[in-house]
C-alpha cells in the first residue's frame, strides 16, 4: 500500500510543534508494517540541502501566481516530495509568520498550492508511483480533499487528521475563484464557515475518513466548550471520525542513547538522571536542592498551553521548596511575565525564550517533573518524552493529556499504576494542589522510584497506533 502524506511540517526537517514530530515517526512506523509512504512538504529554506539531491517528478507553469516544481529525494529513511515553488516558500523566518510576528499575507495561496499539488500527485501519480491512500494533515493539507472533490475522475481517499482544530485557516470567501475552487463547494454543506472559506472545515467535510490525535479529544471536539463550532459538523460525521493516540520516535527519544544528555540512564540504572539534573539546574542558574523536585516546562507560550496559569502557580511551588526550568517561547506578553517572574524568585525558576531542540532533550532528562498544565491538549507529546524518560508528568485532564498519564491518588499507588499527576479544572488552584501532591510524592523516595519506573515502561512508541492506521487506510480501500 502507498501513502502520500501531507503536511506542512516534518522533524528533523522544519519543526515549530508536535505535528513536525508525528510527520516524522509515523511514515517509519508504517514502513515496518509494510506500509510505503511519500511526504509531500513545502520547500521552505530548511530544506534547501535537502532538496539538492532531488529529483524534478513533477512540474507546473503556474501554481498560485508562479511557476512550481516538484523534487523527490530520499533523506534519511524518509522518501520525500519537495513543492518548489519560490513565490510561495523561499523566504526566511518563520514557516507560519512574517518577523512582525503575524500570518504571511498569502497564507492562503501558500497552503493551497500545498493541497493543489498533492491532488495532482494523488491524482495522476508519478511516473510509475500512485498513490493508494491520502493522509492530509491539518488545515494547511485541507484543502486536498476538496480538490480532489472537484476533479473528474477517479482518485484515492483522503484521511484527514485534525493535529489542533484551534487553528482551521480561515480565509476570506473572495479566494474561491482565485485559490481554484469551485463556487459550488462554497456553501453551509461545503467549505463555507461564517462568511468565509474554512480550510480545516474543507477537509472534515471531503475527507472520507478524519482522525485526531487521541480518543479523548475526538469526543470533546464533538462538543461546544472545545469543538471551535465545527462539533456539530463533526457529530454529523460520527461514524467517520476516530482518535488515534500519537506515539514517540523511541530512537529519538531514548535516555539510553541520547547525546544531549550529560549521562545516559535507564529504568536499571536510573541514579545516572542526577548528573543531567546539576546540568539543567547549572544551565537555569538554579539554586541547588535534592529536597524538592525540579520541574520543567518545554512549551509553546500561548493561554493553550496554560502559561498564564503556571504563572500564578508560581508562589505556591517556590514555597514547596520546588525549582523550575522553563524553555520556551510564543506569545510576547506571557514571555515578558514569565521572564519578570525568573527574577522575582531568581535562583528558583529560570527561564530560557527560544527554541531549543538538544535543551529539550537534557531537561526531559534532567527534571524529576514536567508540568503541563493546558487548557486543551489534542494530544501533546512532552509528557509522552516525560513518561519515556522517568520525568514524572503533571497534567491536566484534558485530551491526549488525559489519556497517557495514570495518576498518582492512594488507589493508584497502591496498585502499582501511578505514572504522573492529573488535575482539573485549569485554575491556578486546582494546579497548585497538584503541584503540593507531587512534592509529597518526591518526599516518599521509593514511591516516586516506582512511579518513575512504571512512567518508563509504559509503551510510548507507534505499535499500537500504527495499526489503527493501518485499520482505517484498510478499511478506505474496502469501502
Ligand atoms: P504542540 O504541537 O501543541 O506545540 P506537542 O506537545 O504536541 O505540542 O509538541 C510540541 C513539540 O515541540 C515537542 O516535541 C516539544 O518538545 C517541542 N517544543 C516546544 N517548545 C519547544 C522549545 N522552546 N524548544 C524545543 N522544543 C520545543
Ligand atoms: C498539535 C497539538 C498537540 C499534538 C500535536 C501532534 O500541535 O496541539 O496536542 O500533540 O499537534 O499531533
Amino acid at each position: 500500500m502507498n501513502v502520500l502524506f501531507v503536511a506542512s511540517e516534518c522533524a528533523p526537517f522544519v519543526k515549530t510543534g508536535g505535528l513536525a514530530d508525528v510527520i516524522g515517526a509515523l511514515p517509519k512506523a508504517l514502513a515496518a508494517r509494510g506500509i510505503s509512504s511519500r511526504v509531500m512538504l513545502p520547500l521552505y529554506p530548511a530544506l534547501t540541502k535537502v532538496a539538492e539531491a532531488g529529483e524534478d517528478v513533477a512540474s507546473w507553469d503556474d501554481l498560485m501566481g508562479g511557476p512550481a516544481q516538484l523534487l523527490a529525494a530520499q533523506v534519511e529513511g524518509f522518501d520525500l516530495l519537495l513543492l518548489d515553488a519560490p513565490h510561495l516558500f523561499a523566504r526566511d523566518g518563520n514557516i507560519y509568520l512574517g518577523t512582525d510576528g503575524k500570518d504571511w499575507p498569502d497564507n492562503a495561496f501558500r497552503f493551497a498550492a500545498l493541497s493543489r499539488a498533492a491532488a495532482d500527485v494523488a491524482a495522476n501519480g508519478i511516473g510509475t508511483w500512485s498513490a493508494d491512500i491520502v493522509h492530509a494533515h491539518d488545515w494547511q493539507a485541507g484543502l486536498v480533499p476538496a480538490y480532489l472533490h472537484q476533479m473528474d475522475q477517479p482518485t484515492p481517499p483522503v484521511a484527514l487528521t485534525i493535529h489542533n482544530i484551534a487553528f482551521q485557516g480561515l480565509f476570506s470567501q473572495d479566494l474561491m475563484a482565485p485559490l481554484g475552487l469551485d463556487a459550488s463547494l462554497y456553501s453551509q454543506e461545503g467549505l463555507e464557515y461564517w462568511g468565509n472559506i474554512s480550510f480545516l472545515k474543507a477537509g472534515i467535510t471531503y475527507a472520507q475518513k478524519v482522525t485526531t490525535v487521541s480518543p479523548t479529544y475526538a469526543r470533546e471536539i464533538m462538543e461546544p466548550e472545545f469543538g471551535m463550532g465545527l462539533e456539530g459538523l463533526l457529530s454529523a460525521r460520527q461514524a467517520d471520525v476516530s482518535g488515534i493516540l500519537n506515539g514517540i520516535d523511541l530512537d529519538v527519544w531514548d535516555p539510553e542513547n541520547d547525546e544531549d544528555l550529560v549521562a545516559p540512564y535507564s529504568v536499571r540504572r536510573l541514579k545516572a538522571k542526577a548528573k543531567n539534573r546539576d546540568a539543567v539546574l547549572a544551565r537555569f542558574g538554579l539554586d541547588p536542592t535534592d529536597a524538592a523536585p525540579l520541574f520543567c516546562v518545554v512549551s509553546r507560550l500561548t493561554t493553550q498551553k496554560g502559561i498564564d496559569v503556571l504563572i500564578d502557580a508560581l508562589p505556591t511551588l517556590v514555597a514547596c521548596g520546588a525549582r523550575l526550568a522553563v524553555l520556551g517561547s510564543g506569545d510576547r506578553e506571557l514571555e515578558a511575565r514569565i521572564v519578570a517572574a525568573a527574577h522575582e524568585y531568581s535562583g528558583k525558576v529560570g527561564v530560557i525564550i527560544g527554541y531549543d531542540e538538544p535543551l529539550s532533550h537534557l531537561m526531559q532528562g534532567g527534571s524529576d517533573a514536567i508540568l503541563i498544565p493546558s487548557r486543551f491538549e489534542p494530544c501533546g507529546l512532552t509528557q509522552l518524552y516525560g513518561l519515556r524518560y522517568g520525568t514524572l508528568p503533571v497534567v491536566a485532564r484534558t485530551g491526549g493529556l488525559a489519556d497517557t498519564v495514570i495518576d498518582a491518588n492512594e488507589a493508584a499507588l497502591t496498585a502499582n499504576c501511578a505514572t504522573g499527576v492529573q488535575f482539573a479544572p485549569v485554575t491556578p488552584a486546582a494546579f497548585a494542589q497538584a503541584i503540593h501532591r507531587t512534592c509529597d510524592l518526591f518526599a516518599r523516595p521509593k514511591d516516586w522510584a516506582a512511579a518513575m519506573r512504571r512512567a518508563m515502561r509504559h509503551p510510548v512508541g507507534w505499535d499500537a497506533s500504527s495499526a489503527a492506521y493501518e485499520t482505517i487506510y484498510r478499511s478506505m480501500l474496502d469501502a
